[in-house]
């Protein structure tokens, strides 16, 4: 959708973390039968980052992210006035958001989970688009920021060479409309796929309360499982039409693309989708041979290290699209102002 803008939203500075710990596809092949060869060639992946032990959480990883981003802008956390964080694997079932808001001392901000899998940064960065082009907020924090590696079922070889761990950040702020850097979005959802690629709730065998006076089942939720067929079909054909909409109603096209920044889940997506839209491939912003896919971090990770190379300049036209499990998917196209 093409907003209707009171106000100008966009991106002033941008900031990443991963964990220290480094996982070759070397070492997952001691782990389970695959081999580095297999995993580049069907993924482009080669490593990945994994929070190992107790000693870091997925707060801490968004907090690292999230005062990078701000040092860059020169901003204080109590400047923040919203504070959304887009995980699916968080520390607590009643948002971690909260959690995230005092540990970098943002207490003037309001702040909220968004969960939409590996859309979710996406679908963060429209609902703050939303918040600062109707005038409701100043300066707001996305995070994107999943560790999978706590939900991946470690002895399924077709689900545990993809995924890693890590952390994105956004300071989103206001400015003249005529400055407007998030120009559009095209969101869409498709929930009777979502048997395809998610992480469910299993009811667990609880014997001691069946005869009770209240026989409540609980349960507990298990592990990532995904048809990869599919959702490899479902991204090489949705994604280019999501853009397609999306530039459509911009009045743009592909050649006005500088930079396509998919979701980093395989690198023969990318390429097919760029191929799809007749986008060159050297214009396929990629880092996921060193991540994996980070869900909801990977796009904001992939962002901060263009960024950082210093190859997106201003003005340049970038689309965006997440993309996974829901199905969710979508596209938002900025123009970089900063
Ligand atoms: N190492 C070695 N062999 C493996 C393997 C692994 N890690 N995983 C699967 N295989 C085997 C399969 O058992 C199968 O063997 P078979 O032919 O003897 O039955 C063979 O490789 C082909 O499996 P297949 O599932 O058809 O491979 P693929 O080419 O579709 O690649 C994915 C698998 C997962 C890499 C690919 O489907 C994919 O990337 N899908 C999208 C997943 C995704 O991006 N999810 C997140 C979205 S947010």
């Amino acid at each position: 959708m093409k907003p209707s803008i009171m106000q100008g939203a966009r991106i002033l500075a941008t900031g990443s973390a991963v964990p220290d710990n480094c996982i070759s596809n070397q070492t997952i092949s001691n782990i389970v039968d695959t081999s580095n060869e297999w995993i580049v060639t069907r993924t482009g992946i080669k490593e990945r980052r994994v929070l190992i032990g107790h000693d870091k959480s997925l707060i801490d990883l968004a907090a690292i992210a999230a005062m990078r981003a701000l040092d860059k802008s020169s901003m204080d956390p109590l400047q923040i006035d919203l504070i959304i964080l887009a995980t699916s694997s968080p520390n607590d079932l009643f948002g971690s958001a909260s959690q995230l808001q005092d540990k970098i001392g943002a207490i003037n901000a309001v702040a909220f989970d968004l969960t939409a899998a590996c859309s979710g940064f996406v679908l963060a960065l429209v609902t703050a688009t939303q918040f600062i082009q109707n005038g409701s907020y100043t300066n707001i924090l996305v995070v994107g920021a999943d560790v999978l590696s706590k939900w991946t079922d470690w002895s399924d070889r077709s689900t545990c060479i993809l995924f890693g761990d890590g952390a994105g950040a956004a300071i989103l702020q206001a400015c003249p409309s005529n400055e407007n850097g998030i120009l559009g979005f095209q969101l869409d959802t498709n929930g009777s796929q979502a048997k395809q690629l998610s992480i469910a709730y299993e009811e667990e065998n609880q014997e001691l309360l069946k005869d009770s006076e209240l026989p409540i089942v609980q349960g507990s939720f298990k592990y990532i499982t995904m048809n990869g067929k599919e959702v490899y079909k479902f991204a090489v054909s949705e994604v280019p039409t999501s853009i397609l909409k999306c530039l459509d109603l911009l009045s743009l096209s592909s050649q006005d693309v500088d930079w396509l920044l998919l979701h980093q889940a395989n690198e023969r997506i990318l390429h097919a989708v760029a191929d799809r839209l007749s986008i060159s491939s050297s214009k396929l912003i990629s880092n996921l041979s060193k991540y994996g896919n980070t869900s909801a971090a990977s796009i904001p990770l992939a962002l901060d290290e263009a960024l950082q190379k210093g190859i997106i300049k201003v003005d340049d036209i970038i689309v965006i699209s997440g993309f996974g499990a829901g199905l969710t998917w979508g596209t938002v196209v900025i123009q970089w102002k900063c």
